[in-house]
């Protein structure tokens, strides 16, 4: 197995790491990183994004995993002195409402970018693109290492009682089935690879063009290595993902092979495979793109802020999506503490983490108040999440106590009920996204959730990530004769 393609001897861990890819970079991959710092989630201490003589840092010394910070400047400022208070990210909550507006001009300039390829490719790829759009919070990425489909403009289809036109009464029927008025589903499904993982990985990718890397590797349930693999072909870089051997839905082991992956199949779930994957790339130099890496969650805050975009700019009283990894709950928290602060809104949603019953240490951490935490033997028909140690707890958990959020369980019948109902309605979804229409469901009926409430819910995956699980595999009957007739009798019946 090419594994170690960086040029790297085996046996090189991350502190003794010597592949020098920092003595390769550009002065304005210099430039740009310079502007970014990593912070413990635990013990806060601060690290450059570059460190001279070693592998690219996940971890903080003490082991716990690491957020970005930047230092968010408007365009037209960036060439000033850095010393521009005003425009930066305030580290306290403090609200900023002159800046908000500007930024939000920025940000409606952008989206209205139309797609057209007569004008400059760059300019319509990263205005166009649902995460590069917000580049200035995201990553401030020199033009020409950006890897990007674009990804993003996912749709935010209005479901509730309510807001949901007279004209589509089968949307209607989720809003009935949650209970709420005021309901709206984001398919992340409809992204480049049909998940969000898109939006983490077109970032996480840019990272390994600007550090040079020439591997690329994660763990997986599926949907993170078909966005691997579909990136870092784009890009040209090798790619190599760790499976739970069995595990793994066949669209996003398909979806992988064919991007061109180098696919390890480990004899083990995904927590092992995760473990095993973060002490092969310290040791290989490979460039790990799982959301321990804080980049790829610095991608995925851009559901958080389209979602707010889609919204007018007004924040939802709930959002409410799958928990597995925790990756995700962890960079949209991030997306909605930031906008706070920059004044883009003017609260922070609550957020409602949905984990399955069998899968759930999350859960159960939230029910002793964050007391304690301990990893379970994870079981549960949606495979996606089907996680029992999930790497982003520190920076979930931390996300929940700052939004006054929630964390609820679901039953395998439960997810397989919403999904149905996600189906039916012609939205469609893979088992582990309908975890968010149980789970509110579950919490409007607990009256956590207030039917008059404004909530938005993501639907994570496509419908045809999974095509085995809870959704009817026969066509109904034989095949009839091709006749008039035959057709009649078979729709009278
Ligand atoms: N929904 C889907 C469809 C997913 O693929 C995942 C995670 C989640 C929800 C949970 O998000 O991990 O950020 O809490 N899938 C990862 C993967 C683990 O490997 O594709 P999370």
């Amino acid at each position: 197995m090419a594994i170690n393609s960086t040029g790297l001897q085996p046996g090189q861990g991350a502190n003794e790491g010597n592949n020098n890819i920092q003595g390769q970079l550009s002065s304005e991959v210099r430039d740009a990183l310079s502007l970014i710092s990593l912070r413990c989630v635990e013990c806060l201490r601060l690290y450059p994004a570059l460190e001279a003589g070693r592998t690219p840092r996940y971890r903080c010394d003490c082991g716990s995993v690491l957020d970005v910070e930047i230092a968010f400047q408007l365009p037209s400022r960036r060439a000033q002195q850095s010393g521009d208070a005003f425009f930066r990210l305030a580290t306290e909550q403090e609200h900023m409402p002159a800046a908000g507006a500007v930024w939000r001009q920025i940000f409606d300039d952008r989206a209205s970018t139309p797609p057209i390829w007569s004008i400059s490719t760059d300019k319509l790829l990263f205005d166009y693109s649902g995460v590069w759009r917000y580049r200035d919070l995201i990553l401030p990425a020199p033009e020409r290492y950006i890897v990007s489909r674009p990804e993003g403009n996912t749709g935010l289809y209005p479901v509730g009682i309510e807001n949901c036109g007279a004209g589509r009464a089968g949307h209607r029927q989720l809003g009935i089935y949650a209970g709420l008025e005021r309901f709206f589903l984001k398919h992340e499904g409809e992204n480049p690879t049909g998940s969000f993982k898109d939006r983490g990985m077109t970032v996480g990718v840019t990272m390994a063009q600007m550090l040079g890397a020439k591997a690329v590797a994660c763990a997986s349930t599926g949907n993170t290595s078909a966005s691997l693999a579909s990136y870092a072909a784009q890009a040209g870089i090798e790619s190599i993902v760790f499976l739970p051997a069995g595990n793994v839905a066949g669209g996003k082991l398909a979806q992988s092979l064919a991007y061109g992956a180098r696919a390890v199949q480990i004899a083990g779930d995904f927590d092992a495979a995760m473990s095993l994957v973060e002490q092969v790339c310290n040791e290989q130099g490979i460039y790990l793109l799982n959301s321990l890496n804080p980049f790829r969650i610095e991608g995925q805050k851009a559901i958080g802020f389209e979602i707010l975009q889609q919204l007018d700019w007004q924040a939802p009283d709930w959002l409410v999506l799958p928990a597995g990894n925790l990756g995700n709950i962890s960079a949209i928290g991030k997306a909605f503490r930031e906008a706070y602060q920059l004044s883009l809104i003017g609260h922070v949603p609550r957020i409602a983490a949905i984990q399955a019953g069998g899968a759930n240490p999350f859960y159960r951490s939230f029910m002793q108040d964050f007391a304690a935490y301990r990893p379970v033997q994870a079981d549960t028909i949606a495979t996606a999440i089907k996680i029992g140690n999930p790497v982003s707890y520190p920076r979930a958990r931390r996300v929940i106590k700052a939004c006054d959020g929630v964390v609820e369980e679901v039953s395998d019948e439960e997810i397989l009920a919403a999904k149905a109902m996600i189906d039916r309605a012609g939205l469609g979804c893979e088992p582990a996204s309908a975890a968010t229409l149980a789970g509110v469901r579950k919490l409007v009926a607990a009256g956590i959730i207030k039917r008059d409430e404004l909530v938005v819910g993501v639907l994570t995956g496509n419908l045809l990530k999974d095509s085995k699980t809870g959704i009817p595999q026969a066509v109904t009957g034989e095949a009839i004769e091709p006749t008039l007739d035959a057709v009649r009798s078979v729709l009278l019946q």
